[in-house]
């Protein structure tokens, strides 16, 4: 394995991806190296969490090959119950609308997967959940449920639930979609934070700005293809018109 090889932290080639006869994804191509915020960029329809959903294989494309975390498949052969396990437990999901336990309290939803899939001992994951409450200034919330948490703070659960299991990718799909501009605000220094940990990030949105203030690498969209693909320079640089089109707005 090359050292190149290692540093990715996500390969995709020529990746096709249906709902019954519909084609949402199209031969696309993309690497991201370890450590780096990718955001999925483009208008409503263009792919973007139909790609986010194929990185954990929520959605089972058709062709091409997948490399992510040190998990690879290539999609001649449908992968296996046991591998499709180990990549979930090294890539974690932020899904826009929170799905959080309703009948659990907030350490409750914290804590079950732990102990369920990683074999954490109670002690252990309340360790690990009293942190990362402190971490995203949720302290006073451990006990409370779901629904009486505002937007904002049941997506800072959410984050926190996903990291409960120290995976290696975190794949954010919308996550300042419902918010006000100060909540906002909040969940784009949680990401920002989070980048500086050396986790590698996915972040899908329609938000320039958003994207602008949490992008290492950006990926632009449009029908189901990768218009323009880069470095963040290409906000201020895009070599397309559709990109340069999409920012003006
Ligand atoms: N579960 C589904 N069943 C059928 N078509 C879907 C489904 N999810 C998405 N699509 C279609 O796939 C295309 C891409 O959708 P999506 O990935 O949700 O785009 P985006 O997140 O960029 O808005 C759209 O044409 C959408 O209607
Ligand atoms: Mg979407």
């Amino acid at each position: 394995m090359s050292i190149q090889f290692q540093r990715m932290s996500i390969q995709l080639k020529d990746i096709n991806c249906f709902y019954g006869a519909h084609q949402a994804l199209f031969d696309i191509s993309l690497e991201c190296p370890a450590g780096e915020t990718l955001v999925l960029l483009g208008p409503s329809g263009a792919g973007k969490s139909s790609l986010l959903r194929v990185l954990n294989l929520l959605e089972m494309p058709r062709s091409g090959k997948l490399h992510i975390a040190g998990n690879q498949f290539d999609f001649q052969q449908p992968p296996g119950e046991k591998a499709i396990r180990d990549l979930r437990q090294n890539v974690g999901m932020v899904f826009q609308q929170y799905h959080l336990w309703p009948h659990l309290t907030v350490l409750q939803n914290l804590i079950e997967a732990p102990c369920r899939v990683l074999g954490l001992n109670r002690a252990q994951a309340v360790e690990r959940a009293d942190n990362l409450l402190t971490r995203l200034r949720l302290n006073d919330f451990a006990d409370r449920f779901p629904l009486h948490l505002s937007g904002g703070q049941q997506q800072r659960v959410a984050i926190a639930r996903a990291l409960m299991m120290e995976p290696q990718v975190l794949l954010f799909d919308e996550p300042t979609a419902a918010l006000d501009p100060e909540i906002t605000a909040q969940i784009v220094n949680i990401i920002n934070e989070l980048a500086s940990t050396g986790i590698t990030q996915v972040i899908v949105t329609h938000e320039v700005e958003v994207a602008r203030k949490t992008a290492s690498r950006v990926v632009y969209m449009e029908n189901g293809r990768i218009i323009e693909q880069g470095s963040a320079l290409h906000f201020t640089q895009p070599e397309t018109a559709e990109f340069a089109n999409y920012l003006s707005h």
